[in-house]
């Protein structure tokens, strides 16, 4: 009896330390997450940054790979430069992001019937599961989570957002200096768009069957190969998982968090008696949750993003998309298209308008001073936690909880504690694609 809550305590005190925390997105988009291991450097003391002021660029942008001209792969690096010190006159950073740039012919990698739609896609590389100030644990970006300037942090991955664009995709480079053509469009406000998506304007709502009788959030599913045992798996507590942008995600009806419904749902995990997400979901009373869910998915105004301090969210609110049939990655991770298009606001939306240039965009629209940038998308970066000039002390989670010293000492990278997210294309990558007249950013089946 004694020695074995003794090994009860031990285990329970490696696995909250040792475990969650650390979602990766590998280099590929159409890879899942995986719950990994975070390594911890034990000397987090001295590296303490501070508010040094940035010197360097505060986008740090490596083109990695391209295969197009020279003229072209700096074109392409010119932009995102571009984008990049748009958003930085914006926000304040206090440290640097780095993002990764790929141009290539994605048919070299990907499936035909992916690649020959897709334009562009860009993902955070890591994400960290933490504790906000309602109860929640949810999916933080790496770049919003450097930001806050912990004490201590796992070990970051060096890449905070990955990109990566199709050579092939038709795009029109200011730089050229040509008119924009019917059919092109602008690479500057796609790479917008995207980086916004990068710094975790960003969720993973999604479909669950075929033409989907229902909605949910993010399952985890456990890695078919089975090498983490089923019951220790989930110390962060529930297997739907939040993004970040989750939190402020409401009913417009009545201004309810869409969270109480994944906490409904994550009930299904207590009753079944089960951590990881099954096929008894249909079946179960959580179910019609979901069920709901899809409603409101799918009914035009009827989800929203609420900016903190707002006095009333139906006026304050930055309405999501809901007015066409749901499709992942562009349901409720954009803003209503018919709502913002012809405003100020309508860099995430979730079509691209074929030629008109970005500059042509803001100036029909009012040439508001941020750009590409609208006040709502802004408001709502700082509700995220970036910090600006009208923002100085934004809101953050709860810090990391530091390892113990002698677990510091001996990370151990994807050993164990890996979990399969659903492998679903439109879900955990943000894909641009590009049929006759419209051009999405983001897949449509
Ligand atoms: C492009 O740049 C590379 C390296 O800078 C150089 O080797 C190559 O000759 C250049 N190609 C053209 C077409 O200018
Ligand atoms: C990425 O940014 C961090 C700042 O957090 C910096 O220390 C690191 O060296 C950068 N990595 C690369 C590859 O530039
Ligand atoms: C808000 O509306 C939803 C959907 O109509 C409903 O399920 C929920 O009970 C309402 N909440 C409140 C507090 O009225
Ligand atoms: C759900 O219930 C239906 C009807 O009772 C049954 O046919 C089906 O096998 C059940 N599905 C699962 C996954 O339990
Ligand atoms: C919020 O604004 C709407 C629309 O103007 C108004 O009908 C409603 O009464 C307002 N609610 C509150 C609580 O002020
Ligand atoms: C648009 O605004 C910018 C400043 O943000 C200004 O320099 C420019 O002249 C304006 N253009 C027009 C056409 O009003
Ligand atoms: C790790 O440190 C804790 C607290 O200092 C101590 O109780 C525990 O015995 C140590 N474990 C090992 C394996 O050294
Ligand atoms: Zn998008």
């Amino acid at each position: 009896m004694k020695i074995n809550y003794i090994i009860f305590l031990i285990y329970k005190f490696l696995i909250s330390y040792i475990s969650a925390q650390c979602f990766y997105h590998p280099n590929n988009i159409l890879a899942s997450l995986e719950n990994i291991e975070c390594t911890w450097d034990s000397k987090v003391e001295n590296e303490k940054i501070s508010t040094r002021e940035l010197s360097e660029e505060i986008f740090k942008i490596q083109l990695l790979n391209c295969d197009a001209d020279n003229i072209t792969c700096d074109n392409v690096l010119k932009e995102f430069k571009r984008a990049a010190k748009l958003i930085a006159s914006i926000f304040i950073f206090n440290t640097q992001i780095n993002i990764s740039v790929s141009y290539y012919d994605l048919c070299t990698v990907y499936p035909e019937n992916i690649c020959k739609i897709l334009g562009g896609a860009a993902y955070p590389t890591q994400f960290y599961l933490l504790q906000d100030d309602d109860g929640m644990k949810r999916l933080y970006p790496q770049s919003l989570v450097k930001q806050f300037q912990f004490p201590n942090t796992p070990k970051f991955n060096e890449f905070d957002i990955s990109a990566e664009f199709n050579s092939k995709g038709g795009f029109w480079f200011k730089e050229d200096l040509n008119n924009i053509k019917p059919d092109e469009g602008d690479i500057f406000w796609t790479i917008c768009h995207e980086l916004i998506h990068g710094l975790g304007f960003y969720n993973g709502w999604m479909g669950y069957k075929n033409n989907p009788i229902a909605v949910i959030p993010l399952p985890i599913y456990v890695n078919p190969d089975g090498i983490v045992l089923k019951n220790n798996l989930f110390s962060f507590g529930s297997s739907f998982v939040e993004f970040m942008m989750d939190k402020y995600t409401i009913l417009l009806s009545n201004g309810t968090q869409i969270s109480q419904f994944t906490q409904k749902l994550n009930t299904f995990f207590d009753e079944y008696k089960s951590n990881a997400f099954s096929d008894e979901f249909v079946n179960s009373s959580q179910f019609k949750f979901a069920q709901d869910l899809l409603v409101l998915a799918t009914t035009p105004k009827s989800l929203g993003l609420l900016p903190r301090n707002s006095k009333n969210y139906s006026i304050d609110s930055f309405i999501l998309e809901t007015s066409i049939p749901f499709e992942q990655g562009s349901s409720l991770i954009h803003v209503d298209y018919k709502t913002y298009i012809n405003t100020n606001d309508f860099l995430m939306t979730y079509n691209i308008i074929d030629g008109i240039s970005t500059e042509n965009m803001i100036l029909d629209n009012g040439n508001y001073s941020g750009g590409p940038i609208g006040p709502k998308l802004k408001q709502m970066m700082e509700t995220f936690g970036y910090t600006t000039a009208d923002n100085p002390n934004p809101y953050r989670p709860q810090p990391f909880k530091s390892p113990p010293s002698n677990v510091t000492s001996k990370p151990n990278i994807n050993s164990g504690f890996r979990t399969e997210m659903i492998r679903n294309l439109n879900v955990l990558i943000i894909i641009l694609w590009i049929p006759a007249g419209l051009r999405h950013y983001d897949i449509m089946k």
